[in-house]
């Protein structure tokens, strides 16, 4: 919707006038390669999508917060000084545990009325949540604290894990910091080269040649919350605890290297333990090779690190599944295109490939019908666009 519509539609749901609303967007996510290694303080290639959600947002003069989606036109109501009670709730949960956060962080949050405007389809692995929680974490902090808004800058790294948290407490999955930090830092043509250790990090252009990142969502929803991802965390850190005997400074995964698996893999005797360990040590190193091909221009080398990222996320962390394996085999059997795997945590959701512009219809036709035929429902497809980070917009009524 844009801005007018957007404000109608809220003042439809809260009433009142327009003079003190605000507008805040947040992006959903498309990780180029580095899959479950963030939470291994290991490297993550992200880019933020063009895809967003957007706050319509306005002070209230009581302790309440007030919560309504444009799709799905259920309002939650909750008290500011009371936040834990919400915890479990259909839709909200993200906001609430957000802005309790926050309040736990140190700053000041205030009565409002928040309007969710969701473009990142939702469960479909692009970080829509992580779109909502930073859409509402800036807003939250630049409608409750006068030193912050629209002059000063907020502190968007401390958003980000401030969101994590949320995600971690609330919503009870323990997800690494890369959906958060791309949809707060983001900048439009870059990819974030990412060090999940110490939130170092480097914004490299993406200049694809003649290529796009297409979007091919399985449309299988997914929810993490089922305890899959929560499992693979605990794997990995029980092969650090195997490994730590002979790496003792290894503080995570990312501490081990490929020659060091290799020669200290017969100590993880348990098949599933070491399968896991192994993706982890080698989808970090060719997150490394992939920024480096990247930016040689080498698309044909980062295609085939695609390639064996989504294979070693099939065979060895098992994440896939039959929809999105089905997407990446039936592109890979095109011309044109030079690489495809699934992105973000897997289970469905969604698979990113590099395809030549001139074969994008032909691309969307194929898969689509051979994806259909197979699994019996449409896949959705979408050209990725590189956009930017968590912002404040000028409302433009
Ligand atoms: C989800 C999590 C991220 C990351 C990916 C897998 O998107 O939120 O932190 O672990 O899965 O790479």
């Amino acid at each position: 919707m844009n801005h007018g519509a957007l404000i109608k539609s809220f003042l439809g749901y809260f009433g009142g006038n327009s003079e003190t609303i605000r507008i805040f967007k947040s992006p959903g996510r498309v990780n180029l390669i580095g899959e479950h290694t963030d939470y291994n303080g290991g490297f993550v290639f992200p880019a933020a999508l063009t895809l967003v959600t957007t706050v319509v947002a306005r002070p209230r003069q009581d302790n309440k917060i007030r919560l309504i989606a444009t799709d799905l036109e259920v309002m939650v109501e909750a008290d500011l000084n009371n936040l834990s009670v919400y915890k479990g709730l259909r839709w909200g949960n993200y906001q609430l545990g957000v802005a309790d956060e926050l309040i736990k962080a140190g700053y000041k949050v205030k009565g409002c009325d928040l309007m969710f405007e969701d473009k990142v389809p939702l469960g479909s692995g692009l970080s829509s949540s992580a779109a909502i929680e930073l859409a509402t974490a800036i807003a939250l902090v630049s409608l409750g604290d006068g030193s912050y808004g629209r002059t000063k800058q907020i502190d968007m790294i401390e958003m980000a894990l401030i969101s994590q948290r949320a995600e971690h407490n609330y919503v009870g999955v323990k997800c690494g910091i890369m959906d958060q930090f791309a949809s707060a830092m983001g900048k439009k043509n870059h990819a974030i080269f990412l060090d999940c250790r110490d939130l170092s990090y480097e914004l490299v252009p993406i200049e694809l040649e003649g290529h796009s990142l297409v979007l091919s969502n399985t449309n299988k929803k997914r929810s993490l919350g089922e305890g899959k991802y929560n499992e693979r965390r605990a794997q990995c850190e029980e092969g650090l605890d195997i490994l730590k005997k002979v790496i003792p400074e290894a503080a995570y995964l990312r501490d081990v290297s490929c020659s060091d698996f290799e020669k200290y893999k017969h100590l993880l005797t348990d098949d599933v333990i070491k399968k896991r360990v192994e993706h982890v040590v080698y989808e970090n190193q060719r997150v490394l090779d992939s920024v480096e091909a990247l930016k040689e221009g080498d698309l044909v080398l980062f295609g085939e690190l695609m390639n064996q990222s989504h294979d070693s996320l099939k065979n060895l962390y098992e994440v896939t599944g039959i929809e999105l394996d089905t997407l990446v085999e039936e592109a890979r059997k095109l011309k044109g295109v030079l690489g495809s795997r699934m992105t973000g945590a897997g289970f469905g959701g969604c698979t990113v490939s590099l395809v030549e512009n001139s074969m994008i219809d032909e691309f969307i036709n194929t898969v689509g019908s051979a994806y259909k035929d197979k699994i019996g429902h449409d896949a959705s497809f979408y050209i990725s666009e590189i956009g930017d980070g968590g912002r404040e917009v000028e409302v433009r009524a």
